[in-house]
């Protein structure tokens, strides 16, 4: 838990990105709506941060939040073992003023808490319900919702039948159970439903009236702050004579931070970026280009492809690939690492690192959940991970930030858009989408020629920003044609085009009629090789984004 509110790698206490005397807290209980809670509240321009719903009180009591939510989860407060916060936390937030607002399970936990009783609901009430909003003036409610009726989201078996003394209903569901419950004196507030979710369409009034007009948040949190702030702590970090080093991968999150901490030490920043020979058509030029005349980083290109594609001869197991890659990048950094040494008469003391907050988050899974920090790392995603006795401290400037969040930072930091909407690229590059062997005959080249004129027809459609990633896959079969009159015996390559919000679940994105008849036509009459093409239609689950 601790690396959530700690970044023990650099040394010193982050309390949060900015923002702190306006901090939502969140104690996760394992909903599958945590994240999206955090999200929301960002959304209304009031710093929210997710820790373990187990988080001891003296880390609670340092980020000095003014509010904590309690998340719902999978759980019954009547369980055996069910997950809660820490003793104390009742008299922590009554002493301190923190108003507390549970939702779902989190508020089943305060009726139980504060001497109510939760019992098995008779009537289980899942998905869309009605609810009615009591009469009089209330915390949880606006005046314009007091006393009428909403749609909102319910998920819940549990329910509570009798309140902690002093707590008043403030909404029933049309069948008579209780919605959301309030001690205002106490500063104890629950909502049995996910206010957070679109299917609660007044979810986002609610809690902007809770939170700026009942506890006092100010709605000041912005990018520009964050900016700032992350400069002034990156700059108290690097000493003058110490040097900084980052990989640079092309993908949005490496760029960003590598320009982030540019800004804060200048030169002292050396960025190396690695062509693996497992790049996209043109890839290397134009990452340059961006590097170099658009953002004036200092990078070193190493051209290693020839180091990987021997190490990946003959190797057809997929995890082996990754292995391999990961192994490799860490050779190539440790020499650049060396020779930077004897080029500015020091070793490079820092490493920047584009951690997310979703990484941050997913590697301390909530309690409950019979998960501990191994499981919830993705094996398969940390090519390029970086040994344990390695000794460089770490700089991860984006570490309280989503996606949607770097790419506004990007933005104030003059990256450009076309850039920030680039679609995710996996780490291990092609090598996961050629499948079986990649240096077998020209299986690279001729993925390189096809996913170019897939995704470029998808910009010309007007297309990219709609699709979240859009991707060939060479397959190694062959399969017979008929091209010029003469029977041919070439390459099936695969197409595939997904939606999502974060490419943990997937739908396959559909294309009109006429745009794939074009795109298999360009592919067959430009890409010797190629006779046949196919689309992959599987969302994610049963499938994985990737082939490999
Ligand atoms: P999957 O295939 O797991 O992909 O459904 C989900 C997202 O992760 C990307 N991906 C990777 N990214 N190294 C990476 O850096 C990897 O080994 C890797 N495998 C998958 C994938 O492109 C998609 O965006």
């Amino acid at each position: 838990m601790e690396s959530v509110i700690k970044s023990k790698a650099s040394g010193r206490d982050r309390a949060s990105p900015g923002g702190a005397a306006n901090l939502v807290l969140i104690l996760d209980f394992g909903s599958q709506y945590t994240h999206l809670i955090t999200r929301r509240i960002r959304q209304l321009s009031v710093l929210s941060l997710c820790v373990s719903g187990t988080t001891p009180l003296d880390a609670i009591a340092k980020l000095k939040p003014r509010v904590v939510i309690l998340s719902g989860g999978p759980h019954s407060v009547h369980a055996a073992g069910a997950p809660s916060f820490s003793d104390g936390f009742i008299e922590y937030a009554e002493e301190n003023g923190v108003f507390v607002l549970g939702i779902c399970y989190g508020m089943q936990l305060i009726v139980q808490k504060l001497g109510g009783v939760v019992a098995v609901g008779e009537k289980q009430e899942y998905g869309k319900m009605e609810i009615a909003v009591a009469e009089g003036e209330c915390g949880l409610y606006g005046p314009e919702a007091v006393g009428g009726h909403q749609t909102v989201w319910m998920s819940h078996g549990d329910e509570a039948v009798k309140l902690p003394e002093g707590f008043t209903v403030v909404a029933r569901s049309l069948q008579g159970s209780v919605a959301a419950i309030e001690n205002r004196s106490r500063r104890f507030f629950g909502l049995q439903y996910h206010p957070e979710v679109t299917h609660s369409p007044q979810g986002m009034d609610t809690l902007r009236h809770f939170l700026l007009d009942v506890c006092g948040i100010s709605a000041d949190w912005k990018m520009q702050d964050v900016l700032e702030e992350e400069i002034k702590v990156i700059k108290g970090m690097v000493r003058p004579d110490e040097h900084v080093i980052c990989a640079l991968s092309g993908g949005v999150d490496s760029t960003v931070a590598a320009t982030l901490v540019h800004k804060a030490i200048g030169d002292r920043l050396h960025c190396v970026f690695v062509d693996n020979g497992l790049l996209r058509y043109k890839e290397r030029e134009r990452v340059m280009s961006t590097f170099q005349s658009d953002l004036h980083l200092p990078v070193t290109c190493i051209d290693a492809s020839e180091q990987f594609l021997s190490k990946l001869k003959g190797v057809k197991d997929p995890e082996m690939k990754r292995k391999i890659i990961g192994r490799e990048f860490i050779c190539i950094f440790d020499d650049f690492a060396q020779e930077l040494e004897q080029k500015v008469g020091k070793r490079p003391t820092f490493l920047v690192q584009g951690t997310l907050y979703p990484d941050v988050i997913e590697s301390c899974p909530p309690p409950g959940s019979g998960m501990t920090h191994s499981h919830t790392i993705k094996s398969h995603h940390n090519v390029g991970g970086l040994p344990k006795d390695m000794k460089l401290k770490l700089i991860e400037p984006l570490k309280f930030l989503f996606k949607d969040e770097v790419r506004k930072l990007g933005s104030i930091l003059n990256v450009p858009e076309l850039f920030l909407r680039r679609h995710p690229f996996p780490g291990p590059g092609l090598a996961v989408r050629v499948l079986g062997d990649v240096t077998e005959g020209n299986a690279l080249e001729i993925l390189r020629q096809v996913d170019e004129i897939f995704i470029q027809s998808i910009r010309d459609a007007g297309l990219y920003d709609s699709i979240w990633q859009a991707f060939a896959v060479f397959l190694p079969v062959q399969s017979v044609g008929v091209q010029g009159d003469q029977r041919t015996h070439s390459h099936v390559v695969v197409l595939r085009a997904i939606t999502s919000e974060d490419g943990m679940t997937a739908d396959w994105y559909y294309f009109d009629h006429k745009f794939l008849v074009d795109v298999v036509r360009k592919i067959c009459n430009n890409v010797r090789g190629v006779n046949r093409v196919c689309q992959d239609i599987t969302s994610k689950p049963p499938a994985t984004v990737e082939w490999e």
